[in-house]
């Protein structure tokens, strides 16, 4: 989803809204300083458990009542992207048991970091996917927040759920960021699956 090599994750990384993934755990069992945060890290262990396991199976049951709005090229079958889902869960649990201070409760637009703390940020799944729940003035505070404790931002994908409708205030919102110097740019990744969402965005101070 965000095109990461071993230069990224040679600094320090967050994942904003990083829910039951299982990218902290892996990055920082290869050495990276990574950090998530996510307003259910509020839940207990168990409680998380259950709610990566209910989204796993909303994720699956979207996925075939809609088969128009996936693309399997990525993942091969679905067997094998629930496959994937549950390791990165498991991995998740057993991160949070083990290093519960890399998982930081909070949330956008307001998050308990230094300015530039990290070298980058990564968002998946909450900024633009839902547009239609989070408005113009929201998405802003939020990138701009995200850029005041990143040096470098990623987010993906760009475009919302559901049909991939693209985000009506897209156009807008990167005026208002170039307005306040902040640099974004599209950049196409190889992650392949809710169908349009072959890109996304990276923001830059300065
Ligand atoms: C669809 S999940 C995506 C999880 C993960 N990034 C992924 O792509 O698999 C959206 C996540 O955003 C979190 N979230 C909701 N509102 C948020 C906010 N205001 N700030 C940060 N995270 C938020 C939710 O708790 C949930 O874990």
């Amino acid at each position: 989803m965000f095109g990461l090599g071993r230069d990224e994750l040679s600094g320090r990384v967050l994942d904003c809204s990083a829910g039951a993934a299982g990218f902290v755990a892996q990055a920082a069992a290869g050495g990276c300083r990574a950090l998530a945060a996510d307003p259910a890290y509020v839940l207990t262990r168990e409680q998380l458990a259950e709610a990566g396991r209910r989204d796993l199976d909303r994720g699956n049951a979207i996925a075939a009542e809609h088969p128009d709005s996936f693309e399997w090229d990525w993942y091969g079958v679905p067997a094998r992207r629930e496959a994937l889902r549950k390791r990165a869960l498991a991995q998740f649990l057993l991160d949070v048991e083990g290093n519960p201070s890399r998982y930081v409760a909070a949330q956008l637009p307001q998050l308990p970091f230094r300015d530039g703390v990290f070298d980058l940020v990564i968002c998946s799944h909450l900024l633009f996917t839902w547009a239609d729940v989070l408005g113009q003035s929201w998405h802003l505070a939020a990138v701009r927040e995200l850029a005041r404790v990143g040096r470098e931002v990623r987010v993906f994908p760009t475009i919302m759920q559901g049909a991939g409708d693209v985000v009506p205030f897209w156009d807008d919102l990167m005026a208002q960021l170039a307005g306040e110097r902040l640099r974004a740019e599209l950049r196409r990744v190889d992650y392949r699956f809710q169908v349009g969402a072959d890109q996304m965005l990276m923001v830059t101070s300065g």
